[in-house]
């Protein structure tokens, strides 16, 4: 039977499946943070001031490692990285790191791109030696050169088409544009992949923007949009 034709529950069990015969444990990653530094950052970050920033609080959550390492290392698991050659990785919207900082772990490369002025995650990639850039993606406007190029460009729980403090979402021109630009920092047989927040009223996308998933060959499953490997 083709991936596509099998049904949603049958793929997702097929995924547990493959979670537990190849593992990733939580505790040598653990073992490779700096429990004193991260409690330091707990300390810190744990209750901003009432007049901080939104974000800030909304984002302290991410302090909770051991919340938010299992979830990452599901990405890692069905994206195969604990299972594939060392890939050059870019991670758009890196948050923390946490992505990769587990892909990284199994081998391979990371670039984080985020925006700036979250306190929490400058700390965070640090302390998890994710390599980050900072750059704030608009709307039709290119990335800039990032000085290599990746296997692998992902983006997990986005925010830059619209999040919950907007009152504007990207349509399906935007989206292309910006998977058209992405294309360009990809290697031969390279792809992308986006993890989606339900950003359109509880959707994962309008029906414009999955047409354009689609038609650009795609592989949709709910939230989960990956794109084919780019031809040389
Ligand atoms: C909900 S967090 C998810 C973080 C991380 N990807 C994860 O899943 O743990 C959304 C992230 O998108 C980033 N972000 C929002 N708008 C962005 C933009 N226009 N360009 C780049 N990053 C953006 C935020 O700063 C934040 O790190």
């Amino acid at each position: 039977m083709s991936k596509l034709a099998q049904p949603l529950t049958y793929r997702r069990a097929a995924r547990r499946l493959r979670r537990k015969l190849h593992p990733i444990r939580i505790g040598p990653l653990l073992a490779r943070v700096d429990q004193d530094r991260l409690r330091a950052l707990q300390a810190r970050h744990g209750s901003p001031p009432p007049d901080a920033p939104s974000s800030w609080h909304h984002y302290s959550k991410y302090l909770d490692l051991k919340k938010y390492l299992p979830l990452n290392i599901r990405r890692v698991q069905d994206l195969n990285l604990h299972r594939s050659p060392p890939r050059e990785i870019l991670d758009i919207g890196c948050g923390g790191g946490f992505f990769l900082f587990v892909a990284q772990a199994q081998g391979h490369r990371g670039l984080g791109l985020d925006t700036p002025g979250i306190p929490v995650f400058d700390d965070l990639v640090e302390l998890l030696g994710v390599e980050r850039i900072i750059y704030t993606i608009k709307a039709l406007e290119p990335l800039p050169a990032l000085g290599r190029k990746f296997d692998l460009i992902t983006a997990f729980s986005t925010a830059f088409h619209g999040g919950r403090d907007h009152s504007w979402r990207w349509g399906a021109k935007e989206w292309e544009f910006l998977v058209a630009d992405l294309e360009q920092h990809l290697n031969p047989g390279g792809q992308i992949f986006f993890g989606l927040n339900p950003a359109y009223g509880g959707d994962y996308y309008t029906p414009e923007i999955l047409d354009m998933f689609l038609r650009r060959g795609a592989t949709v499953e709910r939230e989960n949009v990956l794109f084919p490997p780019k031809r040389s």
